[in-house]
């Protein structure tokens, strides 16, 4: 099953690093920056959405496309955040659970982090994902692979 992954990653490119490694590593993933045009539907069985947080949940434009996803697909979720405390994609899981799509679970770590009184500080998490989360994120996404 092809695989494609949908990504906003527009405060560090820190998610994006997480896609890069799984894209890498899996020849059947496609990544597509959302926002770049009309999202590609059909030739995918199961698509991940995968974003920085911003105030607690996913950012907008990827929770806007994960609204708009046809019935049918199997679904994850890729995510940074600036303190990793809860799952930020519940509820767009649910989103896309009432859309008649199957959720198949998500992967969140820590992302570098300037904003607000952050910058001030030079940042939080600097270096993050690293090389283990990275790691982390494809073998979560192998873990997927069992249709
Ligand atoms: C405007 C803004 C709001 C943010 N709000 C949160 C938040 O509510 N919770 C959190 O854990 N991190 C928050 N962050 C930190 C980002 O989620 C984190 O840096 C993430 O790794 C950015 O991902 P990206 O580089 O892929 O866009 C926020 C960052 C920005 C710029």
């Amino acid at each position: 099953m092809k695989t494609l992954i949908i990504c906003g990653s527009t405060h560090h490119g820190n998610t994006r690093k997480l896609c890069d490694a799984i894209a890498a590593a899996e020849p059947d993933v496609d990544l597509l920056e959302v926002g770049r045009g009309p999202i590609p539907w059909e030739g995918y069985g199961r698509v991940g959405f995968a974003s920085g947080v911003a105030f607690g949940k996913l950012y907008p434009a990827i929770t806007e496309a994960a609204q708009s996803i046809p019935a049918g697909k199997e679904v994850f979720f890729l995510y940074t955040c600036g303190k990793n405390s809860r799952d930020f994609s519940e509820q767009l899981a649910d989103a896309v659970k009432a859309r008649g799509c199957t959720v198949l679970g998500s992967y969140g770590c820590k992302g570098f982090d300037t904003y607000g009184p952050f910058k001030l500080i030079g940042g939080i998490n600097k270096g993050h994902p690293d090389q283990a989360e990275r790691d982390g994120a494809v073998a979560f996404y192998r873990g997927l692979k069992n249709d």
